[in-house]
């Protein structure tokens, strides 16, 4: 019997806490303003530069983000501090991060209609995981109670639809009947609130998404996969340095570049031309046109990054409906954009509706999964 994977179930799990716009440049220009005063000789000798202040209407035009989910708002806001509060938990206790996780799993598995003893494969995959090993995965497999096994991945901005592609191959090669992909994306971490050009771009959020055997599936909204497509491509406009070598480079751990810094201006130029060729390519290999496809779940960067390429595939800017944005709600969440799209614009699509989950950014790393929405049952 010929087994055909498909996505047959979708969790989004937000934080409690949510910081404005408006609340984060509060605490951004307090922060530049004690610095210019602290630093107000070297300034006036030209030695270092005066810190220049953020404006929530620059954030907005220049992304489409007006606020953003934080796991800990705690020490966000705090002007001595500037990034969140996380309270270490001892070994015996679940990480953050798993629990994060399996508060994204809970969701899918009940939108698929799965207990979690029918899942046999658990991949954890996101921008960063906050240690090395035992995998959270695995983590998250013992307290599911999940036979089978587990493992992470890190593909930062595509994670989630690298993961998506390895569950779909281990679900049609037989090494799994269903597969549980979570991206517990704990960005604000890594996010340095004191970098005006970047301080604003990301939330914390968690996805998690059921791929399983078509011959298993009993979800009421479900869809077929006919084709996946991922694409890398060397870049080091968005980086992040943070790693367990810099115990032995004796360099800072806690350096600027240990944290989120970009070319925001460049990653512009260079990936929305590799995002829509991407795309057309991969919907060409399908025979098939953008035209054809009823819903864009597009990674979730930037909004005009967004227009930029659906103008480009289209001809024309993709509408809301077509392409929805959810950066206004949730900032950038790295690799879980597309699929917090995903989860809540798709359920009104009917039988043989396609739709294109795309994700673009850091690495270059570019991944797509071309979906066509089963019967209704
Ligand atoms: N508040 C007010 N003004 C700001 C500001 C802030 N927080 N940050 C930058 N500006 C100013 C700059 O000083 C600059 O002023 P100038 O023109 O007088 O020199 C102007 O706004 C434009 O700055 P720039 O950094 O070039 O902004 P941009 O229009 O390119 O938008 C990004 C910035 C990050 C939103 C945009 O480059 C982008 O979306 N990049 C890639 C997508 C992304 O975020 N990727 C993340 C990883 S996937």
């Amino acid at each position: 019997m010929t087994r055909k994977p498909v996505l047959s179930g979708s969790g989004l799990w937000k934080p409690q806490h949510v910081i404005t716009n408006e609340e984060l440049v509060v605490a951004y220009n307090a922060y530049a303003e004690k610095f210019n005063q602290e630093n107000s000789k070297e300034i006036e000798n030209g030695k270092i530069e005066a810190k220049a202040l953020s404006s929530a209407e620059f954030i907005e035009k220049a992304s489409g983000i007006k606020a953003r989910y934080a796991y800990i708002k705690d020490g966000i806001l705090d002007v001595d501090r500037m990034r969140p509060k996380i309270p270490p938990r001892p070994e015996h206790e679940l990480s953050h991060q798993a629990e994060i996780a399996l508060n994204a799993a809970g969701l899918a598995l009940n939108d698929a209609n799965k207990d979690a003893s029918e899942v046999d494969a658990v991949i954890v995959s996101c921008a960063y995981t906050e240690r090395s090993y035992p995998a959270i995965a695995i983590e998250v497999q013992d307290a599911l109670g999940i036979k089978g096994f587990g493992f992470d991945m890190l593909v930062a901005c595509s994670a989630a639809t690298f993961a998506l592609q390895r569950a779909y191959e281990m679900v049609s090669a037989g090494t799994a009947d269903c597969v549980l992909v979570i991206n517990p994306e704990l960005t604000s971490p890594q996010v340095n609130y004191r970098d005006r050009d970047s301080h604003f771009i990301f939330g914390d959020i968690s996805t998690a998404t059921i791929i399983e055997s078509d011959q298993t599936c009993k979800s009421e909204h479900s869809y077929e996969i006919l084709g996946t497509s991922a694409e890398t491509v060397f870049s080091n406009n968005i980086r992040s340095n943070f790693g367990y070598i810099t115990y032995a480079t004796d360099d800072d751990p806690y350096g600027t570049d240990k944290l989120f810094h970009q070319q925001g201006r460049s990653v512009f130029k260079e990936v929305c031309p590799l995002a829509a060729k991407h795309i057309t390519d991969h919907l060409e290999k399908l025979d098939l046109t953008p035209q054809d496809l009823k819903r864009w779940w597009l990674h979730q960067a930037n909004l005009n990054m967004n227009l930029l390429i659906s103008k480009r595939l289209l001809g024309r800017q993709a509408t809301a409906e077509e392409a929805p944005i959810v950066l206004d709600e949730y900032a950038n969440t790295a690799s879980a954009g597309s699929l917090i799209a995903f989860n809540l614009y798709h359920k009104d699509l009917q039988q043989g509706d396609l739709g294109v989950i795309c994700s673009f950014g850091a690495g270059y790393s570019i991944g797509s999964l071309v979906l066509k929405k089963r019967a209704i049952t």
